[in-house]
C-alpha cells in the first residue's frame, strides 16, 4: 500500500510540474517532445491527400530541441515513410526544416533530390502521424489542433487547484514515510538486493545526484520482449527488444539490451558505473535506460536506446556517403569524445572526464540522422580521484590492437597523466575519422570499405601491430587524390595531427570540433564560389 502510495505521490508530483511547465506563458523549460518513431519503414500511402504514418512507436524526443518529422520517398518503385525526432538546427536529409512550428504535418516536395521525395515537420504531441499531401490551414475531417489545445488548457486550469490539494496531501505523506523509514533502517549497502533484483546503493556511496538516474528502482523487471540479436562483442551481446509502454496496450518502445553472462560482472559494472553518471548524458553517447540483475535468467543486464541504423563500421560497409554526411558523422564524433574527455557539460556543470579506451567503428553507433553516438564503455575509465595510483598502473595495455595508439601498443603511456589516456583515444578517433573519409564520395574514387590496417576478417595481434605503428611508422593511406576536395584536404591534415606518434603534439577532441566547424565554413564560401567543381556528394547505398 505504502509503495502504491508512494508511486501516486511521484507520479502526481510529475503531473503538477508537466501541467505547469506546458500551461505556463513564459516557457523556461522545455519538455522532450512526444513523437512517432518508427525510422523506415514501407507505406501503401501514394503521397496525395491525407495518410497516416502506420508507425505504432511513440517515442520521447531524446533532446528538448527537437521536433518531429516525417519523409515521405520513392525508392526503386516502393513508397516508404520515415518518422523520427529530429533537431531542427541541423539538415535533414541536407535541407534545413522551415515548418517545425505547425501543429501539424504539411508535407512538401523537395526538388532537388533523385527521388520524388517529401518531408513535414512539426511540434504537436505525435503531429508527425498524420501526413497532409494537401494544403491544410485547416484539415479536413481533423479538430483544428489549436481548439484541441485550448481545450485541454481550460480542462487544467479547472483542475489545478484539485491537484495541488492531492500533491500536497500525498508529498506530506511521503515525507512523513521517508523520515519514518529513515531512523527505523539501518544505513543502506550498495549491492544487489536478492529479493526483488532491484539494484540498491547507499545513500552515502552515491552522495552526489547526479547517480540518481542509472538504477531500475522498480522492484519488478521491466516488461521487455527481445527481438533479435543484434551485435556481439567481448563481453555480451547485444540484443533488438520491446519495451512495453503500459499493461493493457500494444505499444512499445525499440530498445537495445546488452546482456553480460554472470561471469563477466565486471565488465557489466564498469560499464553501469560510467553510465549512471547522468553528467554522462549527451546526444552523441549511447543514451542510457536502466541496468538490471536478472537473477533467474543468470545475466546482468544493460537496457539502453536502439539504434536502427547500427554500428558505423556495419554502415560504412554498405554505404557511400557525401560530404555533408561525412561532417554530420565526424562532427557528432568529435564531439561525443570531447564530452567524454571533459571535465564540464555544456551547461558548465562538473563531471568526471572519462577515457574510452576502446574506440572504433564497431562501438560507434549511426543514428536515424546520420549523426553518431559512443557506445561500449566496457573498458572505460573515470579518470578522477576514485582511480588510485595502483588502479591507474594496472590499467595499461586494453581495447583493440587495430585502433592501439603506439604507446598503448608498447605499454608505455604515462599512466600518472590523466591527458595520456585522452591522447591515446585521439588517436583511435583519427583512424574512425580516417574510415568514414575513406567512404565519402568527396574524396573521388571511393573503394570498397577496408578497416585502417588492412582486411575486416584479419585479427591483428599487437605483436604485429606493433611492428607496422611503431618500428615502420605505419598509417592508414591518404591518397594524393583525396586532397581535391579542399574540405578532405583541411580534414586530413587534422586527422595527420591526431595520430602523430608522439602523443603530445596530438590535437585534442575538442580541437577537432572546432577544426569540422571552421572546415564547414570554408565549404560554404568555398561551394558559393565554385559550385559545382565540389560537389557534396550523394548518399547511396
Ligand atoms: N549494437 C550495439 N548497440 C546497439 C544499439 N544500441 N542499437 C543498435 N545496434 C546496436
Amino acid at each position: 500500500m505504502e509503495r502504491v502510495m508512494e508511486r501516486v505521490a511521484f507520479g502526481s508530483v510529475l503531473l503538477v510540474c508537466l501541467v505547469s511547465v506546458r500551461t505556463s506563458e513564459t516557457k523556461v523549460f522545455r519538455l522532450p517532445q512526444l513523437c512517432k518513431f518508427c525510422d523506415v519503414e514501407s507505406t501503401a500511402c501514394n503521397a496525395t491527400g491525407v495518410c497516416e504514418s502506420s508507425c505504432n512507436i511513440t517515442s520521447i524526443c531524446e533532446n528538448p530541441d527537437e521536433v518531429c518529422v516525417s519523409a515521405w520517398r520513392r525508392s526503386e518503385g516502393n513508397a516508404i515513410i520515415e518518422t523520427v525526432c529530429h533537431n531542427p538546427a541541423l539538415p535533414f536529409y541536407g535541407q534545413y526544416l522551415t515548418d517545425y512550428n505547425n501543429t501539424v504535418c504539411q508535407m512538401k516536395q523537395v526538388e532537388d533530390m533523385k527521388e520524388e521525395f517529401y518531408i513535414c515537420s512539426c511540434n504537436e504531441e505525435e503531429c508527425n502521424d498524420r501526413l497532409f499531401f494537401t494544403d491544410v490551414s485547416s484539415p479536413p475531417g481533423t479538430e483544428s489542433p489549436l481548439s484541441k489545445r485550448s481545450l485541454r488548457s481550460v480542462l487544467l486550469v479547472s483542475l489545478f487547484p484539485v491537484l495541488i490539494a492531492v500533491v500536497v496531501l500525498l508529498s506530506a505523506f511521503y515525507c512523513f514515510h521517508m523520515f519514518h523509514q529513515h531512523n527505523l533502517k539501518a544505513p543502506k549497502t550498495k549491492g544487489i538486493d536478492s529479493e526483488t533484483c532491484a539494484i540498491i546503493v547507499s545513500d552515502d556511496d552515491r552522495s552526489d545526484s547526479s547517480s540518481a538516474n542509472s538504477l531500475n528502482h522498480n522492484t519488478e523487471l521491466l516488461p521487455i520482449q527481445l527481438d533479435a540479436i543484434v551485435g556481439k562483442g567481448r563481453f555480451a551481446e547485444v540484443y533488438r527488444a520491446k519495451l512495453k509502454q503500459g499493461a493493457k496496450d500494444e505499444s512499445f518502445q525499440k530498445v537495445a539490451v546488452k546482456i553480460f553472462p554472470y561471469e563477466e560482472y565486471a565488465s557489466w559494472k564498469t560499464e553501469w558505473e560510467i553510465f549512471s553518471d547522468t553528467e554522462l548524458r549527451h546526444e552523441n553517447v549511447l543514451q542510457f535506460l536502466t541496468a538490471e540483475d536478472r537473477k533467474a535468467e543468470q545475466c546482468y543486464w544493460l537496457i539502453t536506446a536502439y539504434h536502427e541504423r547500427g554500428n558505423l563500421q556495419e554502415f560504412l560497409t554498405q554505404h557511400v556517403i557525401g560530404w555533408d554526411e561525412l561532417c554530420r558523422m565526424g562532427g557528432s564524433l568529435a564531439r561525443g569524445v570531447a564530452h567524454l574527455h571533459a571535465d564540464r557539460t555544456l551547461c558548465g556543470r562538473s563531471k568526471a572526464p572519462i577515457a574510452h579506451r576502446d574506440l572504433k567503428s564497431a562501438n560507434v553507433l549511426v543514428k536515424a540522422d546520420l549523426s553518431c553516438c559512443l557506445c561500449d564503455f566496457g573498458l572505460s575509465l573515470r579518470l578522477d580521484n576514485s582511480m588510485s595510483p595502483e588502479e591507474l598502473a594496472n590499467s595499461g595495455q586494453v581495447g583493440t590492437a587495430r585502433y592501439m595508439a603506439p604507446e598503448v601498443l608498447e605499454s608505455r603511456m604515462d599512466l600518472e597523466n590523466i591527458e595520456s589516456f585522452k591522447q591515446a583515444d585521439v588517436y583511435s578517433m583519427a583512424l574512425v575519422l580516417w574510415e568514414i573519409t575513406s567512404r565519402c564520395s568527396a574524396i573521388g574514387d571511393v573503394r570498397e570499405y577496408k578497416p585502417p590496417f588492412g582486411k575486416l576478417k584479419d585479427h591483428l595481434c599487437v605483436e604485429s601491430m606493433k611492428d607496422d605503428v611503431i618500428r615502420d611508422e605505419l598509417r592508414p593511406e591518404i591518397p594524393a587524390s583525396w586532397t581535391n576536395h579542399t574540405g578532405v584536404q583541411l580534414l586530413c591534415s587534422s586527422i595527420e595531427e591526431c595520430w602523430d606518434h608522439d602523443p603530445e603534439a596530438r590535437l585534442t577532441a575538442q580541437c577537432i570540433v572546432e577544426r569540422f566547424s571552421e572546415i564547414s565554413s570554408t565549404m560554404i564560401s568555398v561551394s558559393s564560389d565554385d559550385k559545382s567543381a565540389q560537389d557534396s556528394g550523394n548518399y547511396e547505398k
